[in-house]
């Protein structure tokens, strides 16, 4: 009896040892175009889940697609933040995986979200970090240059940034200083404006463990496609050579924390053959998958390991 007693008590504490440790969960952060219930971003989730083994969830913006459109990125980045804070589930800390504008509002929520739990690793495919210098819809074709021009005229009025989801990470070389003065998101998020830098974005986002940024090297959506890694054109045209992201001033200035976490060996910068988010599963599995198998020990198992 005293001996099978002991043995159910080794038999709990052993299971308590084993839950200890569970899997970090990750949420997805879909694009433009696209909702949580699409069939995309309803079986991405699931498939990083069989892969990784870790638990998962499309986060959705609003009513989906039309919002991921229509509402401005600063409000899409509390929207997500305030239902993070609300999940029991991710609570302890999460990971996320954000694909096109998606690591807009992502970025939004590592930077932004007041006491929100703590991210560790972000893996961002195809996201516009450094913004677009064109349309998203049109690409690099010599007509899209003449619409850039007539949506540079627009592109930075109140209207326009209120109603437009994508205008907020419209950079168009030749207009920076209106870019600088008008654009409600993608200037905050990278701080960009000298005079109004926030230590607490910067801090932030360099807390991350990992930092996993893929750039598709046949993506037309995002131009230039180099902004998935932070590069962009320089300040004053598109015809201008490119900067790589270590020659950006974002990178050498560390305005946001990039630098700090690459010094730290925190950033890949992974290119993957493909056009936009063209991901085939063995490239998921090498770039992504690794970054959601951390996992959580809490510190309640560790003081009270017993055996
Ligand atoms: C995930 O695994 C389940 C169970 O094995 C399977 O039914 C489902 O099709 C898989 N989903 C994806 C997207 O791979
Ligand atoms: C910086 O951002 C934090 C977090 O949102 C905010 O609490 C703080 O007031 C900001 N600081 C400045 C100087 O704007
Ligand atoms: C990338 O684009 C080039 C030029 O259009 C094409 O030749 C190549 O097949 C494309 N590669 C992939 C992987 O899509």
């Amino acid at each position: 009896m005293g001996k099978k007693r002991f043995g159910v008590a080794v038999a709990v504490a052993f299971l308590a040892l084993i839950h200890v440790s569970v899997s970090v969960p990750f949420i997805l952060i879909h694009g433009i175009s696209a909702e949580c219930s699409d069939h995309t971003n309803s079986n991405f989730p699931r498939l990083l889940t069989n892969l990784s083994g870790s638990p998962g969830f499309c986060l959705e913006v609003g009513n989906g697609k039309s919002d991921s459109w229509l509402m401005p990125l600063t409000k899409q980045a509390e929207i997500v933040c305030e239902k993070v804070k609300q999940m029991e589930v991710l609570r302890q800390g999460y990971n996320i995986v954000a694909r096109s504008q998606g690591n807009l509002v992502a970025r939004g929520l590592i930077e932004f979200c007041d006491d929100a739990p703590p991210v560790y690793n972000y893996i961002s495919l195809a996201g516009p970090h450094a913004g677009i210098s064109s349309v998203p819809w049109c690409g690099s074709a010599i007509w899209c240059e003449k619409a850039a021009k007539l949506i540079e005229k627009d592109i930075y009025t109140e209207y326009v940034q209120d109603h437009l989801a994508p205008s907020g990470y419209i950079k168009i070389p030749s207009a920076i200083t209106k870019y600088l003065e008008h654009s409600k998101y993608l200037p905050k998020l990278n701080n960009e404006i000298p005079s109004q830098r926030n230590a607490t974005y910067k801090n932030r986002f360099s807390s991350l463990h990992n930092l996993v940024l893929v750039m598709f090297e046949n993506d037309t959506v995002i131009v230039p496609r180099d902004s998935s890694w932070f590069g962009f054109y320089p300040d004053g045209g598109a015809n201008q050579p490119l900067l790589s992201v270590q020659q950006t001033k974002l990178y050498t200035e560390d305005w946001i924390g990039l630098k700090t976490l690459d010094v730290a060996g925190k950033v890949k910068f992974v290119s993957i053959s493909g056009g936009h988010l063209q991901m085939a599963t063995r490239d998921i599995v090498k770039y992504v998958v690794p970054y959601l198998q951390n996992q959580q020990t809490t510190a309640k198992g560790r003081n009270h390991c017993c055996y």
